[in-house]
């Protein structure tokens, strides 16, 4: 039987409409309205991208978006000046510093200096630390939206095994937690780990966050497993035509696809899914400001 395709396109619609309905009961029953910060420095292409599209998308679930757009050799002390601000304007429930930042700012102490409670991404050390321990946190967004998709298709996940590939701060790690905590029996692999297509071959969930294009094949996959593909990889594509690119993932979406059980695509899987959970994030974070009851699942 072929893979079911997990739509992220189509969830991630759900998650936004859902957050649309929560902002609309907080200005409704209360007059308050979540905003969002994103602070941007320098001229990153692809990071002006992103920020223009959070910016877009905060709006249309009716929050309100500030945008900081910095020069790329603005200084250390004001940044932090511009995140402290941010960190007192009550107005403001979520602040985003898009990464990556110049060479010259250290990124750790520039996180570090966001105000937890309104670390919409969940990098701040506090917040790694609630996570690792169980305890209310605010969590990173892309392995919010794969644990939103794997419980929205499994139900609950405990007992299963769980494979993630890769151990970035960003994704693998925080995943990791996300699986533990609903009681997966989880492995990080790595570039160093010995026999890995063994180790994926045992597990009922496997998460590709390697950043390698189209590094696994189908026959890592355990008959029936669900793949979780968090690769973005652009690739020359001269069969579309000359100068032709095209997104691929971590894992190699046909022969995957013909052993899963289910499979995101790439695009439109855990993509659509990461804005989504920012501005899930932000609702969260507004509603724990405001000692409010947070909406229902839209957190971890
Ligand atoms: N750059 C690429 N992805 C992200 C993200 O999730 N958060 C931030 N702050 N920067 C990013």
């Amino acid at each position: 039987m072929p893979a079911k395709i997990i739509d992220g396109k189509a969830f991630a619609a759900t998650v936004r409409a859902q957050v649309a309905d929560h902002v609309a009961k907080l200005e409704g029953d209360h007059g308050i309205t979540p905003g969002l910060a994103v602070v941007l420095v320098g001229e990153d292409p692809a990071s002006q991208v992103y920020v223009r599209s959070k910016g877009k998308q905060t709006v249309e679930v009716g929050m309100k978006s500030v945008e900081h757009k910095l020069a790329a050799d603005t200084s250390e002390a004001d940044l932090l000046k511009v995140i402290d601000d941010l960190n007192n304007n009550t107005e403001i429930h979520g602040i985003l510093v898009q990464l990556p930042l110049p060479k010259h700012l250290d990124e750790d102490l520039v996180i570090n200096s966001i105000a937890p409670e309104k670390d919409v991404d969940g990098f701040h050390i506090s917040n790694v630390g609630l996570l690792g321990t169980g305890q209310k946190s605010m969590v990173p967004c892309t392995p919010l939206g794969c644990l939103m998709m794997l419980r929205d298709h499994h139900g609950s996940l405990s007992g299963m095994d769980a494979v993630v590939i890769g151990r970035s701060n960003i994704v693998g790690k925080p995943m990791a937690q996300l699986l533990l905590g609903d009681s997966c029996t989880v492995t990080i692999a790595h570039s160093r780990t010995k026999d890995l297509p063994d180790v994926v071959r045992r597990a009922d969930i496997v998460v590709a966050a390697v950043g390698r294009p189209e590094m696994v094949p189908g026959d890592w996959i355990k008959p029936g497993a669900t793949v979780i593909d968090v690769g973005i990889n652009r690739l020359d594509a001269p069969e579309k035509g000359e100068g032709k690119t095209k997104l691929v993932g971590d894992v190699r979406y046909e022969s995957c696809a013909a052993v899963a059980g289910a499979i995101t695509p790439v695009p439109g899987g855990v993509g659509p899914m990461t804005i989504a959970c920012l501005l899930a994030n932000t609702v969260t974070a507004c509603c724990r400001a405001n000692g409010l009851p947070e909406p229902e699942g839209l957190t971890a």
